[in-house]
This record gives C-alpha cells, sequence and structure tokens, in this order.
C-alpha cells in the first residue's frame, strides 16, 4: 500500500484532502511544514500532496526538502493562487510532478495520484531490473577472472586486491565513485589476454627464451581481442592493452608514452605491480608495503606514473591499502 504525505495548514483543506485519499492509501496529514519536515525525516513516503502557502516554512522548502531527502517520492503541489515565479522555484528546486490549483476537481487530483504512482510503480521496477543487471555483470565480470584465473598463477585474492587498490587510487586522483568502482572491476580483467598465451609458456618453470616472451607479450592485445567492442569493456580494453606500457615509453606493446597511456591502464599497472611485491609468490617471499613503495619509487622511475605513485603512497599513509590487503588475504 502506498503512502501519501498531505500538508496543509488549513485544517478543512487537510481534512478534505484525507477523505479523499482514505481508501486504497495509507495516509499521514501535517499541519504545517515542519510537521511535514519531520515526517519526510523519519519515515519512507511515496508521495506528498503540499500546499504551498502556509506560515513558517512553505511548500516549495519542504517540497525540495523532500527532494534531497526521498527523491523518489513523487512530489504535488498544492497552489491558491498561480505566481509564476514561486512556481518556477518549485519546479526547478523542488522538481516537482505537477501542481494543482486550488479549488481542484477531486477526480483530478485522483487521477493524478493513480497516474503519478504508477510511473513510481514502473520506475522501481526498472530500478530493480537494472540492480539485477548490473549484479548479474558483475558476478559475470568475476566468473570470467575466475576461469582463466586456472591458467595462471594468479588467484582469485590478488584480483580483488588490485580491484580494490585501483579503486581507491581512482578515488583518491578524484574519479568519481561510480566510475572508479567500474574502473576496480575492470582491472579484474588486466590479464585476460594469457586465456590465449599457451601453458607451455605461461606455467614454464625455468626462463623464457626469446621467442617466448615475444608470444608472452601479446597478451595485452589478446586481452583486447577478448573484450570484444562493446563499450561496456571499453576500460576493460583499455587496461588490458595498456598495463605494460611504461610511463618514459619503453614499455609494450606500443611504447606509449606518460599521458599517452590511459589513466586506467596507469593506475592498474601500479595496483598489479604493488600487489605483486607485497604477497607471496613461489619464487619469493611478501615485501612489506614500505619496502614496494621504496622499491617503486626508487628503482622503477620510468615504469610508473610518478603522481600516481605519490598519491598512491598516501593511501598507505592513512591505512587504505593495509585495510585492502587485510580484507582481501588468501
Ligand atoms: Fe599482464
Ligand atoms: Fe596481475
Amino acid at each position: 500500500m502506498y503512502t501519501l504525505l498531505l500538508v496543509d495548514d488549513d485544517a478543512d483543506v487537510l481534512a478534505t484532502l484525507t477523505r479523499s485519499f482514505r481508501k486504497g492509501y495509507k495516509t499521514l496529514s501535517a499541519s504545517g511544514g515542519e510537521q511535514a519536515l519531520e515526517i519526510i525525516n523519519s519515515q519512507p513516503v511515496d508521495l506528498i500532496i503540499c500546499d504551498q502557502r502556509m506560515p513558517g516554512i512553505g511548500g516549495v522548502e519542504v517540497l525540495t526538502h523532500a527532494s534531497n531527502v526521498q527523491p523518489q517520492a513523487i512530489r504535488i503541489l498544492l497552489t491558491g493562487y498561480t505566481d509564476v515565479e514561486s512556481l518556477l522555484a518549485c519546479v526547478n528546486d523542488a522538481h516537482i510532478y505537477k501542481y494543482v490549483t486550488k479549488p481542484w476537481v477531486p477526480d483530478d487530483l485522483n487521477f493524478t495520484v493513480v497516474r503519478a504512482l504508477e510511473a513510481l510503480n514502473l520506475q522501481r521496477q526498472l530500478d530493480e531490473a537494472r540492480t539485477q543487471l548490473e549484479s548479474a555483470y558483475q558476478e559475470s565480470v568475476v566468473m570470467l577472472c575466475l576461469a582463466a584465473e586456472g591458467k595462471d598463477q594468479d588467484t582469485a585474492s590478488h584480483l580483488h586486491r588490485v580491484q580494490h587498490y585501483t579503486q581507491a587510487l581512482a578515488m583518491a586522483v578524484g574519479i568519481d565513485e561510480k566510475e572508479a568502482a567500474h574502473m576496480g572491476l575492470m582491472s579484474m580483467l588486466h590479464d585476460i589476454g594469457k586465456l590465449a598465451t599457451p601453458d607451455a609458456i605461461l606455467k614454464k618453470p625455468g626462463k623464457l627464451t626469446d621467442e617466448e616472451w615475444v608470444v608472452m607479450r601479446e597478451h595485452p592485445i589478446a586481452g583486447v581481442k577478448i573484450l570484444g567492442n562493446n563499450p561496456f569493456y571499453e576500460v576493460a580494453r583499455e587496461i588490458s592493452a595498456g598495463h605494460h606500457e611504461n610511463f618514459d615509453g619503453t614499455g609494450y606493446p606500443n611504447k606509449l608514452k606518460s599521458e599517452e597511456i590511459p589513466l586506467s591502464a596507469r593506475i592498474v599497472k601500479l595496483a598489479d605491480v604493488f600487489d605483486a611485491l607485497t604477497t607471496k609468490r613461489p619464487y619469493k617471499e611478501p615485501w612489506s608495503m614500505e619496502d614496494a613503495l621504496e622499491n617503486i619509487e626508487l628503482n622503477s622511475i620510468g615504469m610508473f606514473d610518478p603522481k600516481l605513485v605519490a598519491v598512491f603512497k598516501e593511501l598507505f599513509e592513512d591505512g587504505t591499502l593495509v585495510r585492502i590487503q587485510t580484507t582481501y588475504s588468501n
């Protein structure tokens, strides 16, 4: 059952409103702006019908507040007179669904409410479908990575750490939360191209020959091919193609330099190498984060974007990196 909040300082009007929506809805009523704000702050409502002119806190203010606190709730303004300026303010600030002039035709207002709630319901179904789709594609990315992982020494926890180091670093350099989370997810695909690398090379215990290195170095481009051309995987393609490029132009496959390398790839390269250094691998013991950062700073000049290294160090200093490593340890 939908919850309607009815707001009017005129007791008669409020009673009329309550009467007309008693059937089929749960109604809450407020006899002024302050009471309305209290209700909006304390419980979810689906639709608000609010008088414009009230002593103290007026209708525009109530609905503007509602649009911030409960943006999903539909907002209808009741107005006793047509003051174009305040109506405009209401449309612009409170993003109202509709305004209804007093006195209103009961059937019209009923109809407006029914239509508005239908739209709300549709929106909710859409949101739910989108959430389901989003979690399905996120899971499919992880599944794909785990399938590929069987071929390589990388573990699922390595991929998750790289994901979260990437996300944290992206946010620290000013990328918005949603985009940073997407970049984190896409970072898991950085070595997906190794699916195309023969096991004899990938799992060779000894050193690779020059010819074998040539094949090994094909994995960034092989990854781009595997990732197809759907726009959704654009960042993943950037990361796959660019995660072995060096900032000074000595990397592969395209010898890109500094800002020619997409930011996402520069971030993931740092996250990936840092994680490789700080975790145990069959051929080495884990390094401390301090040692890893020092090595990255001193011995790997030219590989990484120095600005990113500086921000990454701050993430170490404020405890973010340790927190991620602890959360996603083997
Ligand atoms: Fe790689
Ligand atoms: Fe990796």
